[in-house]
């Protein structure tokens, strides 16, 4: 279990409270997948993903954000023995569509299209390639078998395209939104078809779930709760900035995917923390001078997976050499660097992320934000 190495007190029935109000929220559904994950649909992902590896070489997964960050963390973090992942659509470079497009060049390939609207543009431009790519080299019948879609039940472009083409389709809910989706079908189709654990996954999900159904003041002493209240606590106090730090350079992506998580869901109402991140001791030599002596307004949160003794001095040393620097320095000791600990670390950070969202007064779930530069966009592409 993911254990915190600080305590802040914690008024127990407003904890109560707001995972009332998490549960309760019509975007709240992500909260249950690890207790209640519907096995056939399970049953479909894992035979999908079986079909994939038996007659590619290459999936293609097209998405942005959060239908494409949370699988791609963990996809790298831990380089399972499945099929190669490429990623797509998840910025509109041409030179990086390009490049996708020529990894997949003389080999056999499936495409996952995830988008749960179906109508982003930087997953529609990629996927209208990868579509062309795979009819030129199949033809429609067998192009169309190979194609996934991951979208809405019921509405949207690429809803209505799968349904007239038959592709295979897998269903983000309702009650889920991209950020938060990682442990249904958006993550679990790609993570299982890279040959991840996705039951371990969600056993390791549903361990650090289980410790809010405690009561009796006990929820507020939860991991979850200390770092969800102990953030807001630094962020009433001037600390604007939390540095999420890992030891494990393949942890990059996750850094990316807490940056999304906690960026879209907080920064809203001129409030929130901004999340920065570093991997050490790589970035000691870039980063460092500034963590330890520059302007304090930041804090870290260093993620402690177990690792080598040399890797472990460093853990220590920095520890101690930024205290001294001034900057609080909160620790989650996470228990194994597998799929379990994933799991754990990805429900503990979408609890604790809404939570912390709750504390500031703004909505965990929704992002009016992102919607500015898509309108500027559009403009500029009518004109
Ligand atoms: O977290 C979110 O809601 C966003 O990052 C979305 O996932 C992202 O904008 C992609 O949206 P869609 O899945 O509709 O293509």
């Amino acid at each position: 279990m993911i254990n915190v190495n600080f305590e802040t007190r914690i008024n127990e029935a407003r904890a109560e409270e707001l995972l009332g109000q998490i549960k309760a929220d019509p975007m709240g559904g992500w909260a249950d997948l690890p207790f209640n994950f519907n096995k056939k649909e399970l049953a479909s992902i894992k035979k999908a993903a079986r079909k994939i590896n038996s007659e590619s070489e290459v999936l293609v997964c097209i998405g942005i954000g959060g239908s494409y960050l949370g699988h791609r963390a963990i996809i790298e973090a831990l380089q399972p023995r499945g099929i190669k992942i490429i990623y797509a659509g998840n910025s509109l470079s041409r030179r990086e569509l390009d490049r996708a497009l020529a990894e997949v060049e003389g080999k056999d390939f499936s495409v996952n299209v995830i988008s749960k609207s179906g109508t982003t543009l930087e997953p529609s431009i990629a996927f209208k390639a990868f579509k062309d790519k795979l009819i030129e080299k199949y033809g429609e019948q067998e192009a169309y078998q190979r194609i996934y879609a991951t979208t809405d039940a019921a509405r949207g472009a690429l809803h209505d395209e799968a349904v007239a083409k038959g592709y295979e389709r897998f269903v983000v809910p309702d009650n889920i939104g991209g950020r938060y989706s990682v442990l249904s079908a958006v993550g679990l189709l790609p993570l299982a078809a890279a040959g991840v654990d996705v039951d371990a996954l969600l056993a390791g999900a549903k361990e650090i779930a289980e410790t809010l159904q405690r009561t009796g003041n006990e929820l507020s002493k939860t991991p979850i709760m200390q770092y969800a209240f102990m953030r807001h606590d630094l962020g009433e106090r001037g600390y604007d900035t939390e540095v999420f730090a890992s030891f494990e350079p393949a942890t990059m992506y996750f850094n990316e995917w807490l940056k999304q998580l906690f960026g879209e869901s907080e920064g809203k109402n001129k409030q929130g923390i901004w999340p920065a991140s570093v991997i050490y001791s790589t970035d000691l030599h870039s980063l460092g001078q500034f963590m330890q002596d520059g302007r304090r307004n930041l804090w870290e949160t260093i993620i402690d997976f177990p690792t080598d003794e040399l890797n472990a001095k460093v853990v220590t040393a920095v520890k101690k050499a930024h205290s001294v620097g001034g900057i609080p320095v909160l620790s989650l000791e996470v228990p194994s660097y597998d799929e379990r600990g994933f799991g754990e670390l990805i429900y503990f950070f979408e609890m604790a992320c809404a939570i912390s969202a709750k504390l500031f007064g703004v909505n965990p779930f929704d992002q009016p934000g992102v919607e500015a530069y898509k309108s500027e966009l559009k403009k500029l592409m009518e004109v």
